[in-house]
């Protein structure tokens, strides 16, 4: 590790690296990752064995605390999940006056921030933690029934997160269910740097409350070429097949600049290899559908567009490979989760990644961010 605090208050040359590319804002000892090879690691262990072994309980406690839990701290923990998963009926109210044709994103993210008014932050860093994780999974269920025009279902102090989560959102859920929803959960907690991770950080950086912190991720997040991507596959997906199912022609469409039309849940920053994280993905989706006994034509779809790009020598040369959003709403959607809903998923799988990263940087007292830049515009004038 380098000595940060050596550095402060030095100045020198400006570097320009945009969309920082070639930056690195922190030192963290979260999440690793190696793009060339496709390895990502959470506190040192492989996705694939957090992915087969692991609950989502279990990775949330690992990411925040740094060790995976043993027996007792995984029940406390389980525990004060529990006990803190009500909502004040007056958060309730603030997330019924929003119409309901308000995207579930801007939902979230609203009614996240104006937590602090209802559960203020406490001198205790970890409580505080343990109450946003246990809230915001409320949130999300609230308004997913809430959008749908149904009643609010109370936290059932006997169901594990996951479970409570899905019988707060469908009031029932069923093992292969269960089982696929901590998959997801769990290959989405945390991916280091990303540009959600990183506004957590920046606003972080100012000390802003951890509500407006967090809800700064998901706004983040929504984005398209974020997040937002697993709600973009779908439509792409259901495009092309109401429009013949012609994938060879929307691969060729993506190489074509002009057309503004890029494969979505395709590319990604780091990874020059298959995102780890698809590859699990692909996997479960054949075998969630299978349980449910559902025959998604999205996903012939998507095989197809996956082998006809990677056989292609634009995407070949750029090394654009399938990334977690490529297979993942086919999942969500099997298990009934509406499009606009499919971000959503994301950010509760992202949030205790949001909150390791924050944790980490405030019990590191770091410094604000607040990158240079080049200036361009004009020299000094006279109005
Ligand atoms: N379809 C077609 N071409 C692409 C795609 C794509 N999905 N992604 C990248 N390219 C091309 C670019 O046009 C560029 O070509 P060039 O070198 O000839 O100019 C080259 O590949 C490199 O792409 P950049 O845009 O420089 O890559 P960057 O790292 O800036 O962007 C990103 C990464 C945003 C993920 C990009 O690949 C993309 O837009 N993908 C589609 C959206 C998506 O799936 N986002 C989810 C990412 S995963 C996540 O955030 C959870």
């Amino acid at each position: 590790a380098i000595d940060i605090a050596a550095l402060r208050g030095q100045s020198g040359a400006i570097t320009l690296d945009p969309g920082y590319g070639n930056t690195g804002s922190c030192q963290s000892a979260i999440t690793f990752i190696d793009g060339e090879k496709g390895i990502l690691r959470y506190r040192g262990y492989p996705i694939e064995e957090l992915a087969e072994k692991s609950t989502f309980d279990e990775v949330m406690y690992l990411l925040i605390w740094g060790d995976k839990p043993s027996a007792d701290q995984l029940a406390k923990f389980r525990a004060q999940l529990v006990e803190h998963a009500g909502l004040d009926e007056r958060v309730k109210k603030h997330l019924e006056a929003l119409p309901a044709t308000t995207h579930p994103m801007a939902v979230i993210s609203s009614v996240l921030a104006t937590l602090s008014a209802y559960y203020p932050s406490t001198d205790d860093r970890d409580e505080d933690i343990v109450r946003l994780l246990a809230k915001f999974k409320s949130l999300v269920a609230w308004s997913y029934r809430r959008k749908k025009g149904l009643d609010y279902i109370n936290p059932d102090p006997n169901l594990g997160y996951v479970e409570d989560f899905l019988n707060m959102m469908f009031g029932s859920y069923d093992e292969a269910t269960v089982s696929a929803m901590h998959q997801l959960l769990i290959l989405h907690a945390d991916h280091e740097q990303n540009c959600s991770t990183s506004t957590v950080r920046m606003v972080g950086s100012s000390h802003a409350d951890v509500y407006a912190t967090m809800a700064a991720g998901v706004c983040a997040l929504w984005g398209p070429l974020h997040g937002g991507a697993n709600q973009a596959v779908i439509e792409m997906l259901e495009a092309i097949q109401d429009d013949g199912g012609d994938v060879s022609k929307y691969v060729t469409m993506a190489k074509d600049k002009e057309s503004g039309f890029k494969l979505m849940g395709f590319g990604h920053r780091v990874y020059k290899n298959f995102d780890p994280r698809a590859r699990i993905i692909k996997k479960a989706a054949d075998k969630v559908l299978d349980a449910l006994g559902i025959d998604d034509p999205s996903l012939d779809i998507a095989k197809q567009l996956e082998q006809v790009a990677l056989e292609d020598e634009f995407f070949v040369a750029r090394k654009l490979y399938p990334n977690v959003d490529f297979y993942s709403g086919i999942i969500y959607r099997a298990l009934n989760i509406p499009t606009d809903f499919f971000t959503v998923m994301f950010a509760l799988g992202r949030m205790p990644g949001w909150i390791s990263q924050w944790r980490e940087l405030r019990d590191e007292n770091a410094r604000i961010h607040r990158p240079r830049q080049v200036y361009i515009g004009p020299k000094q004038r006279s109005f």
